[in-house]
């Protein structure tokens, strides 16, 4: 996979300033309204009545604040979170015995929940209904189930693909929210708020040209702003002006849009090798090099939400809007799908 600066996925060297950077409660969390409006009500009326929270399914693209909401959540529950990760958990045992640990009301998070092997998910299906396992000791004939009682605990999980979710799965989420890119006002105080944390001057205007390019995406906000500063640091005075960060996005090759070569090159392949599409998905990533996953989770979504990539059930299909981008006249629209 090409390593890029705008990438979403978080990448090392993001680790140790995540922690800093992350927002602890509702109120430090920016944007995503309507998730935060509904989280405040459902968080509130657990605690009032002394429960566990419901389950919680939170989906949308990396970067957005998945992990960071699932903390968020049982910090304002005032309860620990036991985190774990669907491709980390490579027996039923390990999994049980995380939730036998569990005390009452904390949260179990578990991110890429998509990628949990099915004889491990199913386990999960009796503990957050019923609060229960259910043990097979012994095999053959002689084979007896076993119910162990658990703690009242809240499971939070975490995907970029909710449509790879089982439906038993996804049926026993209480209080499912969608992530969606953020505006570009949410993102320049975004912007604000870490500069101020890590104490970078960073002029107004110089602010939303970081915010204007980060792909509506926290994590690459963050990640712009560092670089940023970095140039600032080295090829100037260590102040963000507009001039600084225009040359230091440059240099990065982010543009205008928050497109760099991995966009530029998707969107190109479609248009000259494909004649603007459609492609299905698989010829698509052997074309450009890249897997299909990372197309699918990182590539498009933001592709797709800025009109420049539509989603059509025979493949992708380049919108005039990515002709445009590149100087080219769009072909004749009745010949295509939009
Ligand atoms: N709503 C938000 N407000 C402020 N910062 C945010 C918000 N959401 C995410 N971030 C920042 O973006 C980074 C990436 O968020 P994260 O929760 O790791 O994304 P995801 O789990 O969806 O990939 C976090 O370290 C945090 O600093
Ligand atoms: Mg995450």
């Amino acid at each position: 996979m090409t390593d890029r600066v705008i990438a979403a996925a978080g990448a090392e060297d993001d680790a140790q300033y995540d922690a800093g950077l992350r927002p602890r409660t509702l109120n430090e969390y920016i944007g995503q309204d309507r998730v935060r409006d509904n989280l405040t009500v459902s968080i509130a009326a657990a605690r009032g009545r002394g429960e566990a929270l419901d389950h919680v399914l939170v989906y949308g693209p990396p970067g957005l604040g998945k992990t960071t909401l699932a903390y968020v959540i049982g910090n304002e529950m005032g309860v620990p979170v036991r985190a774990t990760a669907g491709p980390v958990i490579e027996k039923a045992g390990d999994l049980a015995a995380m939730l036998t640990n569990l005390q009452q009301h904390e949260v179990l998070f578990i991110d890429e929940i998509h990628r949990m092997a099915p004889a491990i998910e199913e386990i999960l299906y009796p503990a957050m209904e019923d609060y229960e396992l259910d043990i097979v000791i012994g095999q053959g004939p002689s084979a007896r189930s076993v119910k162990v009682p658990l703690q009242k605990f809240t499971l939070i999980g975490a995907t970029t693909r909710a449509g790879l979710l089982s439906a038993p799965l996804r049926a026993r989420f209480g209080i499912v929210h969608r992530l969606d890119f953020y505006e570009e006002r949410d993102i320049h105080e975004i912007v604000r708020r870490s500069a101020r944390i890590l104490d970078i001057p960073v002029d107004e205007d110089a602010g939303r040209e970081i915010a204007r390019r980060s792909r509506g995406t926290p994590r690459i906000a963050n990640r712009l702003l560092r670089r940023v500063r970095d140039y600032a640091q080295v090829r100037a005075d260590g102040r963000v002006t507009l001039d600084v960060a225009n040359a230091a996005l440059k240099l990065l090759e982010v543009d205008d849009h928050g497109f760099d070569e991995v966009d530029r090159k998707l969107l190109r392949t479609i248009i000259d090798k494909f004649s603007g599409g459609p492609v299905g998905v698989n010829s698509l990533a052997a074309a450009i090099h890249e897997e299909k996953d990372a197309i699918e989770d990182m590539y498009e979504p933001f592709l797709i939400q800025a009109g420049f990539l539509d989603r059509t059930p025979r493949g992708r299909v380049a919108t005039a809007r990515a002709y445009e981008y590149f100087g080219l006249q769009p072909p004749e629209k009745d010949s295509r799908l939009w």
